[in-house]
């Protein structure tokens, strides 16, 4: 009977779509960690070539060693990328298929029409960030597509070419707009999903949200534009 129960209230959990909201928060939640330490992490493009060089170099193979073997951090850390990434869209393709399903029956769903063109522009985001994501790794991780440096440039070199070029740069800025924009709302739907967002709390959320994307577009942004009106050489 005990067990029955347990096992009717997970399946509510599962069907009423919070438990798959809570993975999405989640797991977006931890990808935003990332951002703010990949783009802090970029900010020692200012420290000159030497401290960034050394940087790359650490995370590469230094980093967590002797815990981990050299070199072993970094695939671990693309494990976890990967899987919060693969977690992340297959929760927001059944809360898509959730509504979808409960519009075709008939059941009214409360959603307001910022709420609606919100959850809309939130897909059209994400669709485009797994290609631009994609196209980052070939560009900066592969070094497979170029963009004025060689294969043998250090990553001080490759970042410092490449910003050269105002379409990568218009590029990036075009990538990190899209990335700010998705985590601002994302941050704000999590929000309501931890049900924090209530008449008193509502103003403060919305601050708070906008910061956070802010401060990740500020800390990404200021490298490329450095280097390309020439502060970064
Ligand atoms: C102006 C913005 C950005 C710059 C200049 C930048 C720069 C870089 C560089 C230089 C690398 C290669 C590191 C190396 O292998 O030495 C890299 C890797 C990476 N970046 Fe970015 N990045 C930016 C924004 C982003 C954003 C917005 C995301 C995610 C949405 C992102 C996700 C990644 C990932 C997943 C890797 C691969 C890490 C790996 O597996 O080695 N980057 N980035």
């Amino acid at each position: 009977m005990a067990t029955n129960t347990v096992a009717t209230k997970k399946r509510r959990a599962w069907t009423t779509g919070v438990f798959v909201k809570q993975l999405m928060a989640i797991s977006g939640l931890v990808f935003v960690l990332f951002l703010l330490f990949h783009s802090y992490g970029n900010l020692k493009m200012f420290l000159g070539p030497d401290a960034y060089n050394h940087y790359a170099e650490w995370l590469k193979t230094d980093m967590l060693y002797p815990i981990l073997p050299k070199g072993g951090f970094i695939w671990l850390f693309r494990t976890v990328l990967l899987l919060l990434i693969l977690i992340h869209i297959i929760a927001a393709f059944i809360v898509w298929f959730h509504a979808k399903k409960a519009r075709r029956n008939g059941y009214v769903v409360k959603k307001s029409a910022v709420d609606a063109y919100a959850a809309r522009t939130m897909r059209l985001s994400g669709v485009a960030l797994i290609f631009l994501i994609f196209f980052h790794i070939l560009h900066f991780t592969t070094k497979t597509v170029k963009t004025g440096f060689t294969a043998e440039a250090t990553p001080y070199q490759m970042m410092v070419d490449s910003f050269q070029n105002p379409w990568v740069f218009i590029l990036y800025l075009v990538f990190v707009a899209l990335v700010t924009s998705h985590v601002g709302h994302g941050f704000w739907s999590a929000f309501q999903t931890m049900g924090w967002v209530r008449a008193n709390t509502r103003t403060f959320m919305v601050w708070l949200s906008g910061l956070i994307a802010t401060i990740i577009f500020v800390m990404f942004m200021i490298t490329p534009l450095a280097i390309t009106v020439g502060w970064i050489q």
